[in-house]
């Protein structure tokens, strides 16, 4: 891929709330990304029933596939979310889980961002390298540097309008997507 080709990046969102700082963070990603680059949300973890083997077998949920297939056509994922008792939030952590039973799972090889907050300082940290973890066994290929860690989210988006406030976040995660695009274009045959 040439490093001016047009990336379609997918977002998934790690919160329920409708007041999620995380919300507001994903839905500004477009408005702070480089040229080039389209950001799109995926559906809501929130519509994904809990994992079982048995409703699997009977076939998987429409929003699982419809999931699926959202991140399979797009060249990259960007995971935004916060950090529940030092891991991943259960309702993630569940889509997850979900997506990795697919014959054809759509993380295998797949470029992935993560970007995690908190209105604490340690800023989603232990949920990042728990789902960097994670995310080895769906065979992801997962970015690392710049790691985008929002400490003291609650002050620097907001939430009605679905923007980050703080100037040097947005170029921080500015400059976290142009290397991540450049990573995605370097991977991606
Ligand atoms: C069940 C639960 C566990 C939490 N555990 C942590 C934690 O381990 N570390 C942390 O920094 N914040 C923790 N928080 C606080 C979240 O960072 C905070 O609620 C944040 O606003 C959630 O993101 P959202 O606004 O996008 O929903 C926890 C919140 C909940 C509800």
């Amino acid at each position: 891929m040439s490093e001016n080709q047009e990336l379609n990046l997918v977002v998934l969102l790690g919160s329920l709330r409708k007041q999620s700082f995380h919300a507001a963070v994903a839905k500004s990603l477009q408005s702070v990304a480089p040229a080039n680059t389209n950001i799109t949300l995926l559906g809501s973890v929130g519509d994904i029933p809990h994992y079982n083997a048995d409703v699997q077998a009977d076939g998987f949920p429409a929003p699982v596939l419809e999931m699926a297939g959202a991140i399979k056509s797009a060249d990259g994922v960007i995971v935004v979310t916060p950090e529940y008792n030092y891991s991943v939030p259960g309702v993630l952590k569940n889509a997850l889980d979900w997506l990795s039973r697919l014959p054809d799972t759509p993380f295998a090889g797949k470029p992935v961002s993560l970007i995690s907050g908190s209105p604490g300082p340690i800023a989603g940290a232990r949920a990042q390298y728990h789902l960097r973890q994670i995310m080895v066994f769906l065979d992801a290929l997962v970015f690392t540097k710049p790691e985008v860690m929002i400490g003291g989210i609650n002050t620097k988006v907001d939430t009605e309008a679905g923007s980050i406030t703080d100037e040097q976040t947005k170029a921080f995660i500015n400059g976290h997507l142009t290397a991540f695009g450049s990573f995605v274009r370097r991977v991606s045959l």
